[in-house]
């Protein structure tokens, strides 16, 4: 089964600078979805927000720009200063993060709170935008995934939102550890309330057959993959290419390339971390070999 869309997860902290050169120069990924901005207050000069997303423009693929914050207005017009940067194809709104300071500030996840304000505070947003340029990203509610559905249909029929992507848990749920049970169940009722608008299903997809037999159960239109990608660097490309790097041979790649963009020490020492997990040999070794 050809899954349309495959695209990596956003995550801040991690996506930065010679991570984004070597994932692009390896075409471990066919597009961006960028960390959020967050938005507060003033919107940022044009010059500013370039810096802040410029790795991820260096490269040939489309890129969405991810954006986060509480008043529609000053996000309107940050949203249209984004599109306008080159390989930007859309704009996303983050209305997911769990962060307790996030929500506090009724930002990223703590927008579920009110999941009936959500497809109105979108049209505010939308007002500054070219048609079929804003998407969401979405949790299934913020304590009760029953939430889902007000918003979904909300959002599906409100026109100004191409596409949903859907993270299966609860804000509350958090990152919880293992996938919840009730997963499938989840996406397929996301799909089903959010009529012809496409969702991207995501949450603990970690290998190419649970990514198809996912889509297939749920009439999910493409899927986003963002921790089990940390793992294994060419599992994004896997799903279009069965003969491409192993999980193993791609870590390996994934570190070279990542020292030929210039990450040394520290920075080098969290990735291997996530690459390996700090038990294993190749961790240790990485440790000696930066001094540490
Ligand atoms: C360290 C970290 C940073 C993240 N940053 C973002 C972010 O900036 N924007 C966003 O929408 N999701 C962010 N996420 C959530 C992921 O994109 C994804 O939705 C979540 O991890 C579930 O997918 P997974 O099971 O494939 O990891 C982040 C997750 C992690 C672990």
């Amino acid at each position: 089964m050809k899954i349309q869309e495959i695209w990596p997860g956003p995550m801040e902290g991690i996506g930065r600078n010679g991570f984004i050169r070597a994932a692009t120069g390896l075409r471990l990924v066919e597009r961006w979805m960028t960390p959020f901005i967050r938005v507060t207050g003033s919107v940022p000069a044009a010059g500013k927000l370039f810096r802040m997303v410029e790795e991820y423009l260096s490269g040939v693929v489309p890129v969405t720009i991810q954006i986060m914050g509480n008043d529609p207005e000053a996000l309107g017009e940050c949203a249209a200063k984004l599109l306008a940067f080159p390989h930007v194809e859309g704009i996303n709104l983050n209305c997911g993060c769990p962060s307790l300071r996030v929500v506090r500030h009724h930002s990223g996840g703590g927008m579920l709170r009110h999941p009936e304000k959500l497809a109105e505070f979108c049209r505010k947003i939308a007002v500054f935008l070219p048609p079929e340029k804003l998407s969401v990203k979405v949790r299934s509610g913020f304590e009760n995934p029953d939430d889902m559905e007000i918003f979904l249909p909300e959002l599906s029929e409100s026109g100004v939102i191409s596409k949903i992507f859907f993270h299966y848990r609860t804000v509350t749920e958090m990152y919880s550890s293992s996938p919840l049970p009730e997963r499938v169940n989840r996406i397929a009722r996301a799909v089903k309330l959010c009529g012809d608008v496409p969702v991207i299903a995501n949450g603990d997809i970690s290998s190419v057959s649970d990514g198809e037999s996912l889509v297939a159960a749920t009439g999910a239109a493409g899927i986003m993959i963002a921790r089990p990608w940390m793992r294994d660097p060419f599992l994004l490309r896997r799903f279009h290419d069965n003969l491409t790097a192993d999980e193993e041979t791609g870590r390996q790649l994934f570190m070279v390339e990542l020292r030929r963009e210039g990450i040394r020490g520290g920075a080098l020492i969290e990735l291997a971390k996530m690459l390996w997990g700090s038990k294993s040999e190749h961790f240790r070794q990485i440790m000696a070999e930066e001094g540490y």
